[in-house]
């Protein structure tokens, strides 16, 4: 048979189509390599050192792959517009013309300038889109240039007592699967924010955030934990001349060598706990399972819950861990109660001021649209308020009113976020049970097993309080007091939750 050689016939073609060979395509493929290796060199660091920079992955993943698109379109651009061209007879498919013949000086000349330059061209865009972005360490950068969408919990974190821990080491940690994870959903993120779609408030629980054995435990090592931490609450009630009540008592937290007793034995006793929300919020869990070291389970459900029959289905089984309880460590958004009280106490707030405890909480609780529209509110609302009280007497008290409106004015700018919808009721802290179900979620005594054991609604078993009563006429006991409710509202606190009355707000 009479064939050619195919060898002979390949190196006679041209390696592409020959409508490649035209100018817009050679742009996109310079283009394309431009922007390739950049990736490469901030893959690379990112990657290493994922610690280093967050947002320098922003930059990595969602401002250069476009113009990676870009430069691949351009090359299909270039060969279309060409077949066209040539099918419409405008111009003529040519051979592959010779790039480079190494014996001719001017094209050696060509080409080692287009390599010396283009190396310099790489390396530049390369150091030079990371010297820009290395600078905006992550957390400035989320206060800054997210600085609307994560004002609240950026505010909030800066008072907090983790403000010297970076964001990324609690919400990406090390290690190339949460990399992944977190940059993917941070791409996301980013959209939502250029389109103006986020939900306000931000949504929380965060569903992505690395496990708490992984970040927590990194700096709050199992052994360091205390046998118990002091808590000292200084109230006022909403009465005409604000009485005062204190609390003080210990909480039980536990420490590893003392197993089995103590709040942090959920964590350290041998014994793992399940559970399953029935609301996005997590406050809502009719379904409780302990694991204890043999592997005996047991059940634990609400006279209400929808798994009294059968068991809920495996995705929905949450292992508890740090996060269950301290799901505000660094994020705290308080309620109006205990900002006033706080003020109050401090005399940053004339506790002597009538009512103030009662206006105070009602102009927190009240929603506003902005924060300008909130402390002029605050302004007018305060000072109508006592010159109507005042009467004749508002000029000799007046500074009173003002140091107030400015307190309250303060409290409001760091603790509310109208814009983003943020404050102390979108963001309950499961710490505690007075103004949201915290622990009684499970600790509210209707969590019964099979055998008729509940889940202990006990009020010494997680503190024991040493001290209580108005200044001045406390009862003190270190063996631990009974509680006494600050007014007198009979065996209610023992018969319903504290949270059924106690909204953190205005009463
Ligand atoms: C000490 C650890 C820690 C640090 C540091 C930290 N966070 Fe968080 N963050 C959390 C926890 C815990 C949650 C809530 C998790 C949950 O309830 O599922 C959270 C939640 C969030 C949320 C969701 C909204 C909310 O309030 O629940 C955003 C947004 C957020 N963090 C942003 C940031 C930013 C920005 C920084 C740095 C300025 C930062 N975080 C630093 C632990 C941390
Ligand atoms: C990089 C280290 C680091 C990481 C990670 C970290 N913390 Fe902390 N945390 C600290 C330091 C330091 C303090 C003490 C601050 C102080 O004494 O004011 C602290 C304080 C605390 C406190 C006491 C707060 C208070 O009111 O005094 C709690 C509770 C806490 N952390 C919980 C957590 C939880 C939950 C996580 C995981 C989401 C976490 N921490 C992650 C370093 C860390
Ligand atoms: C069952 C709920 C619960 C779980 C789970 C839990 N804690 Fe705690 N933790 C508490 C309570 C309650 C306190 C007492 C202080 C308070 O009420 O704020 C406390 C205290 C602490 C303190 C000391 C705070 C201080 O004021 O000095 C640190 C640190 C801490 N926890 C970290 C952790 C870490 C890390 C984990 C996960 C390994 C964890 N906790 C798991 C409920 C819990
Ligand atoms: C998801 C459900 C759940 C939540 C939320 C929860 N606990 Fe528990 N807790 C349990 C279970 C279940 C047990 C019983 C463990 C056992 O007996 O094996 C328990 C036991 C305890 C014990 C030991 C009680 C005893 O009788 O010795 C303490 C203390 C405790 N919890 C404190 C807390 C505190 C404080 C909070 C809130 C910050 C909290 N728990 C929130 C499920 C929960
Ligand atoms: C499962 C554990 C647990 C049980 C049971 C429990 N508490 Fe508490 N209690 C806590 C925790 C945790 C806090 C919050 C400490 C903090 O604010 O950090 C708290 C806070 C309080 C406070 C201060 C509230 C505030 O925010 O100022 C009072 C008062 C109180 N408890 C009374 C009671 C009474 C009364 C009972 C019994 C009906 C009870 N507790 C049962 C865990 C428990
Ligand atoms: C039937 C409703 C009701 C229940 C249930 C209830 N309280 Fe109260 N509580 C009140 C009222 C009313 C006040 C007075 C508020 C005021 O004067 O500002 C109050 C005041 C308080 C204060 C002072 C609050 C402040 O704003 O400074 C504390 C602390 C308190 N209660 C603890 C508890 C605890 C802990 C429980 C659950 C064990 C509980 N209460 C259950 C109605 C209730």
């Amino acid at each position: 048979m009479d064939q050619r050689n195919p060898s002979q016939d390949k190196k006679s073609r041209p390696k592409f189509s020959l409508f490649f060979y035209n100018p817009v395509t050679y742009a996109g493929v310079c283009l394309t390599l431009l922007i390739f290796f950049a990736e490469c060199f901030l893959f690379g660091v990112d990657f290493i050192n994922p610690y280093s920079n967050v947002y320098l992955g922003l930059f990595t993943y969602t401002v250069l792959p476009p113009f990676l698109i870009l430069g691949i379109a351009l090359i299909f651009t270039g060969a279309l517009r060409k077949r066209d061209r040539v099918r419409k007879g405008l111009a003529e498919a040519r051979p592959k013309p010779v790039l480079f013949d190494p014996l001719n000086p001017q094209h050696r000349n060509a080409i080692l300038v287009f390599v010396v330059g283009g190396t310099v061209l790489v390396a530049m865009t390369a150091i030079g889109s990371y010297k820009a972005f290395h600078y905006t360490e992550s957390v400035q950068f989320c206060g800054v240039t997210c600085h609307k969408v994560m004002s609240p919990e950026y505010t909030r974190y800066q008072q907090s007592p983790h403000a010297r821990v970076k964001c990324v080491e609690c919400h990406i940690g090390p290690g190339v699967d949460w990399y992944v994870r977190s940059k993917l959903s941070g791409v996301r993120q980013v959209f939502k924010t250029v389109q103006n779609t986020f939900p306000r408030p931000i949504l929380s629980p965060v569903h992505n955030l690395r496990p708490a054995k992984e970040t927590c435990e990194h700096c709050h090592w199992p052994q360091k934990f205390y046998s118990s931490v002091e808590m000292r609450r200084h109230y006022f009630l909403s009465e005409g001349d604000n009485p005062a009540w204190f609390i003080r008592m210990l909480m039980q937290v536990g420490s590893e060598d003392k197993r089995n007793t103590g709040i942090h034995a959920h964590m350290y006793m041998d014994n793992d706990i399940y559970y399953v929300a029935d609301d996005e919020k997590r406050q809502k869990i009719s379904w409780v399972k302990t694991v204890d070291a043999q592997g005996k389970e047991t059940v634990y459900t609400t006279p209400d819950s929808p798994y009294l029959e059968k068991n809920p289905p495996e995705e929905l089984v949450r292992k508890m861990d740090c996060i269950d309880c301290h799901n505000r460590p660094t994020h705290r958004f308080p309620a109006p109660y205990g900002l006033i009280n706080e003020a109050m106490f401090s005399e940053r707030i004339d506790p002597g001021l009538p009512s103030i405890k009662e206006k105070g909480l009602e102009l927190l609780s009240a929603k506003y649209s902005s924060r300008e529209e909130a402390l002029e509110a605050i302004r007018q609302k305060l000072t109508a308020f006592y010159q109507e009280q005042f009467g004749d007497q508002y000029p000799a008290n007046q500074a009173r009113v003002e140091q107030a409106v400015g307190e309250i004015g303060r409290l409001y700018k760091d603790y509310f976020f109208p814009e983003m919808r943020a404050r102390w009721d979108a963001y309950p802290d499961n710490i505690g049970h007075l103004i949201s179900p915290g622990c009684f979620r499970c600790h509210g005594g209707q969590h019964t097993a099979s055998d008729g054991k509940t889940i202990s609604r006990d009020c010494t078993v997680c503190h024991t309080i040493i001290e209580q009563g108005p200044p001045g006429a406390l009862e003190k006991s270190t063996d631990g007091l009974p509680f006494q409710h600050p007014v007198d509202i009979g065996d209610m606190w023992q018969e319903m939750n504290c949270y059924e009355c106690h909204t953190g707000g205005s009463y």
